[in-house]
């Protein structure tokens, strides 16, 4: 019965691979990793139907360019909706007629997901499910749940291969560490061609300004302090967006269904460096700096074992120095994109987050 659905899967994408254009479904496509993934898939000659709640980190301005882009302009449909709304998810696929689903929606934070876990478990969990049934009803070709480095918890010495227990520490990690389990339970249970990829700590442009990088770079513009946690010392995995998202689209075509692939940048560096090469890069001072109060429960070190997805024969092309740079540079130049971002529900969140931390 099994083999029987794997074999039927199968045949799908072959068939739907000789077909003229193929559709995607990409959810979570205006946030910022889904919306650099639906350039590149539409640069690619896909359709590609964005389906996005729109919540504080989703920005539809993130998918303009695509919208008037000379090649993809036609290629982009876009629905507002929640992956945990069943009849919503089910009107786009009967709709839209889906080959494949990447699924980036999620709540991504993790010092929210310190401040309240609810909206996390919805989405990152059970959001996956509402989008796994559907995949299942119409027999769709790949379902790739895109999860993250922090599933595997704080790594002491050496590197996460694939196989090694899953010890998420937080409750965003461990909600994606459900979503990821329960996608490849599709897999074994019911031949759900499922794919998982674990990238590490990417950075980009378009990335909304609570993250470390576009946090510090949007801080240091303004000349206000940047918060470091703890000794800064901590060790985070850097991935470009571009190279996260080209390592998704080769793992699509290239991946194994049931399977897990870790996705690293191969860029281990202190918070500490990665906080002196945006100051540098802006003329700012060291003095910026402040050692603040350390999140609970901090993972000290991520690192991830890349030789599965190597073998296949993907590599990252981005050089994290001057991906940083150009990265921060982008920020300089983009004030209108993330100014009216840090107003309103920012400003809260930064408060709370931030208020006792810089005595503000
Ligand atoms: P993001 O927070 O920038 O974007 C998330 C997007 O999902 C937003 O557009 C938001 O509106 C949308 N969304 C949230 N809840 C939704 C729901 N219920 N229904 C529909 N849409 C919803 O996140 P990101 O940094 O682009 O991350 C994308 C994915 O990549 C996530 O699954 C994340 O876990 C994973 N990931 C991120 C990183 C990273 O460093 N940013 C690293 C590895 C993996
Ligand atoms: P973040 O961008 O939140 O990603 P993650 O926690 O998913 O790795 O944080 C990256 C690192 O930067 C992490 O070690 C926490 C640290 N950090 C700070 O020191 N200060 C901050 O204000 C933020 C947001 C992060």
């Amino acid at each position: 019965m099994r083999d029987g659905l794997r074999n039927t899967a199968h045949k799908i994408l072959s068939m739907k691979q000789t077909s003229k254009t193929q559709t995607i479904l990409v959810t979570g496509g205006a946030g910022f990793i889904g919306s650099h993934f639906a350039r590149l898939a539409a640069r690619r000659g896909m359709r590609v139907i964005v389906l996005d709640k729109l919540t504080y980190a989703g920005n539809p301005e993130n998918l303009e360019d695509i919208r008037r882009g000379r090649k993809t302009a036609g290629l982009l449909e876009f629905y507002r909706g929640d992956i945990c709304n069943a009849e919503m998810v089910e009107h786009v696929f009967a709709r839209e007629g889906i080959d494949f689903v990447v699924n980036f929606a999620a709540e991504t934070h993790v010092d929210r997901s310190l401040l309240g876990a609810g909206s996390f478990i919805d989405t990152d969990v059970r959001g996956v499910h509402v989008l796994l049934e559907a995949c299942l009803r119409h027999k769709t070709a790949r379902f790739i749940q895109v999860s993250t480095d922090e599933v595997y918890g704080s790594v002491a010495e050496g590197s996460s291969k694939e196989s090694d227990t899953l010890s998420p520490r937080n409750p965003y990690s461990a909600a994606k560490t459900g979503g990821e389990l329960l996608a490849r339970s599709y897999w074994t249970s019911h031949g759900l061609p499922v794919i998982v990829t674990r990238g590490s700590n990417t950075y980009g442009p378009n990335q909304y300004p609570e993250k470390l990088l576009p946090l510090f770079a949007t801080n240091a513009i303004d000349g206000q302090p940047l918060p470091l946690y703890g000794d800064g010392l901590q060790v985070r995995d850097w991935l470009h967006a571009t190279d996260h998202c080209s390592a998704i689209f080769f793992l699509m075509e290239k991946g194994e269904p049931g399977e897990a692939y870790n996705v690293p940048g191969g860029n281990e560096r202190t918070n500490l460096e990665m906080t002196r090469v945006i100051l540098d890069e802006l003329g700012r001072p060291e003095s910026l700096i402040r050692r603040v109060e350390d999140r609970p429960g901090h993972d000290r070190r991520y690192s991830i074992d890349g030789s599965k997805l190597r073998a296949l024969g993907w590599r990252p092309a981005v050089l994290w120095e001057q991906g940083v740079r150009k990265t921060v540079r982008w920020y300089a130049e983009n004030g209108s994109w993330w100014r009216p971002l840090r107003s309103g529900e920012f400003l809260e969140y930064y408060k709370r987050q931030y208020g006792k931390r810089l005595g503000i």
